[in-house]
């Protein structure tokens, strides 16, 4: 038998750190490029040559003709919203069909899911979490209360009646709430027309190949097949270390792989840690770094920052490298991979936070909650490099003062930074041997 393990790429931020781009570069390694947890709530952006594509359920390795595809058992899908994803796919010419494969165990989202996250999150007031609506919070909350649907059901004779049950379920709590169902929708539809298109998806649904991906990943390993498992969100995001309540429901870091595709944590091999140069956020919650004025703005801007799923402006600061220790602890990276350096190519200063300080006492370990009165950021101050970076070749021709900036933070995370993304593209990537 082969002792081949899964690595793993993960954000270590609040999400959108470039973890399509480097997943689709980094597939070339790989056999098998494996989504283990989230859903469409993630949005991540590949660009290859003239064509940008912005993938939310279907791994970021699909536009390599010779790489398997998973949707792992901890993914909760919304069959609509793949169906979209597969459709557009079809409209490139991407032929995926006998290279993608999905998890009987993961959980499906059913239109009245989306329909309570709506109902939550208005009833929630001003401490809105800033979800993006795509019914994963229910969709989990029904997987842990044992009464959730699962993709391995839907071929099931009693699967209509299951489903009407459960849906039942939900108007009733939706009617508690007062929520007003007839006037709700979804992607411009009324209840009753989505779920008309949700049940032909299903139908479509059908015609994939579903796996016991436990099964399937392990046979794959012994086999010595090579497998990348791509996260979604970010470590700050993970429902039990993120920055709670403000996270997403499910487990975003490396322990959360062995759950969402059945792998023993002895098998688990590297793990890639993705960061900003700098910091984002979509949504509400603490963010310690926010630099809500003309910086976040020219970040922003520079950056693109706007959420590849909800085009939501995305709130912008400072990289924040008391937070990154952290996530490096939670995640036990390996290796630390830096995207969109680029993006500060203009700054004649660049500011990392390297403390926390409440009401004047310096912080050792990371605090339980970042909604503290009197906490803040103490900043080092780094020299900009002013020079395109995308220009430099390779890792020689990178300027001095940005291996500085890249020396000050291997030294305070102690991990070492083995590829830097200097642009959107595939091409604009630098491998630091
Ligand atoms: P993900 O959710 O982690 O996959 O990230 P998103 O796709 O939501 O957001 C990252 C954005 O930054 C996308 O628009 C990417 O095309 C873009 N991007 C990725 N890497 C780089 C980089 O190194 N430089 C620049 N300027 N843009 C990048
Ligand atoms: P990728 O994979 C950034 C945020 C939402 C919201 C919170 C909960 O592209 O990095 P949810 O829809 O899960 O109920 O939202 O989490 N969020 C993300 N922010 N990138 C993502 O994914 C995100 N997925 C969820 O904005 O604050
Ligand atoms: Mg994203």
């Amino acid at each position: 038998m082969n002792d081949n393990k899964v690595d793993v790429l993960l954000g270590l931020q609040w999400g959108d750190e470039g973890k399509g781009k480097v997943v689709d570069f980094l597939s070339e390694k790989y056999d098998v490029i494996a989504r283990f947890h989230g859903g469409a709530n993630a949005g991540h952006t590949l660009k290859i040559g003239n064509l940008t594509h912005v993938l939310h359920l279907i791994p970021s390795g699909i536009f390599h003709s010779d790489k398997l595809n998973i949707i792992g058992s901890g993914v909760v899908i919304d069959p609509y919203i793949f169906k979209h994803e597969c459709d557009d796919l079809h409209n490139l010419s991407v032929k995926f069909e006998d290279r993608l494969l999905i998890a009987k165990r993961a959980h499906l989202i059913l239109p009245t899911h989306r329909m309570l996250d709506a109902v939550y999150e208005s009833s929630k007031g001003a401490n809105k979490i800033g979800s993006t609506l795509k019914g994963i919070g229910p969709a989990y909350t029904d997987k842990v209360a044992r009464l959730g649907l699962r993709v391995g059901d839907i071929k099931d004779e009693a699967f209509q009646s299951k489903y009407e049950a459960l849906k039942k379920q939900h108007l009733d709590i939706a009617k508690s709430y007062g929520f007003d169902c007839c006037s709700f929708r979804i992607e411009n539809m009324t209840l009753e027309e989505y779920e008309k298109e949700w049940l032909a998806a299903i139908e479509y649904l059908k015609s994939l190949q579903l796996i016991d991906c436990e099964c399937y990943i392990n046979h794959l390993l012994d086999e010595g097949k090579t497998v990348l498992a791509e996260g979604a969100q970010g470590t700050m995001l993970d429902v039990d270390f993120g920055t709670y309540p403000f996270v997403t429901s499910s487990s975003s870091i490396s322990s959360g792989v062995c759950l969402g595709l059945g792998v023993p944590p002895n098998r688990i091999g590297k793990i890639f840690g993705i960061a900003k140069a700098y910091c984002t956020r979509v949504g509400a919650g603490p963010f310690p770094t926010e630099q809500d004025n003309e910086t976040g703005e020219m970040l922003r801007l520079k950056g693109g920052e706007y959420g590849a799923t909800t085009g939501r402006p995305r709130r912008c600061g400072w990289i924040d490298l008391v937070q990154l220790k952290y996530s490096i602890m939670i995640n036990g990276v390996t290796d630390l991979i830096i995207t969109k350096p680029d993006v500060l190519n203009q700054f004649d200063t660049i500011k990392a936070c390297t403390s926390y300080y409440l009401y004047g006492k310096q912080l050792i370990d990371y605090p339980y909650s970042l909604m503290l009165d009197g906490l803040v950021p103490h900043y080092d101050q780094i020299e900009g490099w002013k020079t395109d970076l995308s220009a430099a070749g390779g890792y020689i021709g990178l300027p001095k003062n940005f291996k500085n900036y890249l020396s000050f933070i291997e030294d305070y995370l102690k991990t070492k930074i083995n590829v830097i993304s200097v642009g959107p593209d595939r091409k604009e990537t630098i491998f630091i041997e």
